[in-house]
């Protein structure tokens, strides 16, 4: 079975994928700067299936099969690179959005190649970065007894590790994958996310996406 790491993931976003993996039956490690946070954040996390999530360095959190990058956009370059030789010839899931506050509303910010899954792809040269996550709201994630029923929208320009991305998210409980295509839509989606958080501020609600039409 694939084991999954994720860089960063004792904050609410990497719980959330963590205990919805594990409760898909992947051993998850969530990676942290500080390996008895993580412990103890990943203690605290019951996931309903026979995965298991351990708290550990971001460091072991790379030697995964897979990983996730779940820090905040502008320490995820940083994070990486430090991991470099870990994640080459890897799939590295993207989920990271560059936003900032303004007010009542999350506004998008473009990084300098467009997106932060380029920021990463151009940092990371022998890892195949797919972009999956950003739309997901996490405290329901986190919540195995919420009503989560959301799409999560992929982009990659390698098209088998889209479909493994896809593949893995389809197994987790609550999430549907919908793959929507290569790295050039990667700038988009990110920035979508601006309109989801701002959205669930505006109307405290925890929305998320699902696309009406699509064939089952
Ligand atoms: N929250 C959501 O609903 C959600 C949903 C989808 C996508 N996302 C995206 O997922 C990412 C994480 O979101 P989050 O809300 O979980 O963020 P967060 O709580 O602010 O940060 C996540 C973790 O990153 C680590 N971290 C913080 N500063 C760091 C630094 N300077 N260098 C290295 N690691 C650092 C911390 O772990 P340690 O201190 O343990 O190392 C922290 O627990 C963001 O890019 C966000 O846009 C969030």
């Amino acid at each position: 079975m694939t084991t999954v790491g994720v860089l960063g993931g004792t904050g609410p976003a990497g719980r959330g994928v963590a205990i919805r993996l594990a409760s898909a039956g992947y051993d998850v490690i969530l990676g942290s700067r500080d390996e008895l946070r993580a412990g103890v954040t990943a203690a605290a996390l019951v996931p309903r299936g026979p995965g298991v999530v351990r708290g550990a360095t971001n460091e072991v959190a790379a030697d995964c099969d897979l990983v996730i990058v779940a820090t905040p956009y502008d320490s995820a370059v940083a994070t990486v690179k430090a991991l470099k030789s870990a994640l080459a010839g890897k799939i590295v899931i993207s989920m990271v959005n560059a936003l900032a506050k303004e007010g009542r509303e999350m506004v998008p910010l473009y990084p300098a190649r467009g997106s932060m899954a380029a920021q990463l792809a151009f940092a990371l040269p022998e890892s195949t970065i797919v972009g999956a996550f950003h739309h997901l709201p996490a405290s329901d994630m986190e919540d195995l007894d919420s009503d989560l029923d959301a799409d999560v929208v992929i982009f990659s320009d390698d098209a088998p590790a889209r479909d493994v991305v896809a593949a893995l998210v389809n197994e987790m409980p609550g999430l549907r994958a919908i793959i929507a295509g290569s790295m050039s839509l990667a700038s988009a989606i990110e920035a979508f996310t601006a309109v989801c958080i701002s959205v669930n501020i505006r109307h405290k609600a925890h929305s998320y996406v699902k696309l009406a039409g699509l064939p089952e």
